[in-house]
């Protein structure tokens, strides 16, 4: 077993203090999602994933528990050896039924999980290797894009990057693209990319899973404002904001935003940043595809659309893309 860990060398709180600034002085206002993965902010999100409202996670489960076996046919493909790269690993509680079956079909891969958060490869690497004895990792923590680059300097295996979790969802659709392309560029001629996306669906559904009757969607968004006092020195009230969620059926966009409840002046470090009342806060988009709108993703940034896995009702899909 052979396990690294390569830290990232960005000076990421300037980076934090810069975005959160620019998003509080624009008009209208917005804050980054990226930010919401503080320690705290994981272990919201696994409250979320638990929750009976967030359906997202038990289907793509569905999908790797039940169908592993043909997603790791479809990545072996000529059998050549390869490195597996997931964008965004979390717990790798889902991927691990892929290395699983992939370890089993004695496939000669190397796993790369790529995080922004130390935390989650930390414990990936404390626990991983407990799990699947043999398995061979190299834990990169840091942005994708520049992990993507270091993964490539350090083998020229062909790659299989894997981009769960309905992340994709989490930028727009134009943002989406680009996201796209520039993996495209990363990857070479024949290398897969394996892409989770949640459906477009009965809109009460959607919107349910992110406005939870308990509030955690809420806690989870006013985090951000804990996380911005704590690390950039800021004094927000979190009682005077509330979480206010939406979803277009039509452009399938789902959206959440702090609301002010009162007209506020609220200190980051030196700076002070003016809220009205009822002034809102884009916090996060979490797009929801067709099937149609899956493949146009694909034609239109160079990959050629494969496979598709789906759960039993069709919530969510897993598609296999090639680089074209
Ligand atoms: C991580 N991401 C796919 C989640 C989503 O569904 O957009 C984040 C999330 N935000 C609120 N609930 C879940």
């Amino acid at each position: 077993m052979t396990t690294t860990t390569i830290e990232t060398t960005t000076d990421q709180k300037t980076q934090f203090l810069q975005e959160t600034l620019t998003g509080l002085q624009s008009e209208p206002k917005f804050m980054l999602s990226k930010y919401f993965y503080d320690a705290t902010g994981d272990r919201i999100f696994q409250q979320i994933m638990d929750m009976e409202e967030y359906y997202l996670t038990n289907a793509e489960m569905e999908i790797l528990q039940y169908q592993a076996d043909q997603l790791s046919q479809a990545i072996a493909a000529d059998g050549s050896s390869f490195d597996l790269i997931e964008l965004g690993a979390g717990d790798a509680t889902k991927s691990i039924h892929l290395l699983n079956s992939l370890m089993s079909s004695n496939l000669e891969f190397s796993y790369l999980p790529i995080d922004i958060s130390a935390h989650v490869i930390d414990d990936l690497e404390e626990n991983l290797p407990k799990k699947l004895p043999g398995l061979n990792m190299t834990g990169l923590n840091g942005d994708y894009f520049d992990m993507l680059k270091r993964a490539a300097e350090l083998s020229n295996r062909r790659k299989v990057v894997l981009f769960m979790g309905a992340n994709i969802g989490n930028m727009n659709i134009a943002d989406a693209e680009k996201f796209c392309i520039s993996l495209k560029e990363i990857l070479s001629p024949n290398d897969f990319l394996i892409i989770g996306f949640d459906l477009k669906k009965n809109p009460q559904k959607i919107l349910a899973a992110y406005n939870d009757q308990a509030g955690i969607t809420k806690s989870f968004n006013l985090n951000l404002l804990n996380r911005i006092n704590k690390e950039l020195d800021g004094n927000f009230n979190l009682e005077y904001f509330d979480h206010y969620a939406s979803y277009d059926p039509a452009s399938g966009a789902c959206k959440s935003y702090l609301i002010s409840l009162k007209n506020q002046i609220v200190n980051i470090g030196n700076q002070a940043v003016h809220f009205a009342e009822n002034e809102h806060v884009y916090m996060e988009i979490s797009q929801k595809y067709s099937l149609a709108d899956i493949d146009q993703l694909a034609e239109k940034t160079g990959f050629k659309p494969l496979q598709r896995f789906f759960d039993q009702n069709q919530y969510f899909v897993d598609a296999i893309w090639k680089v074209d």
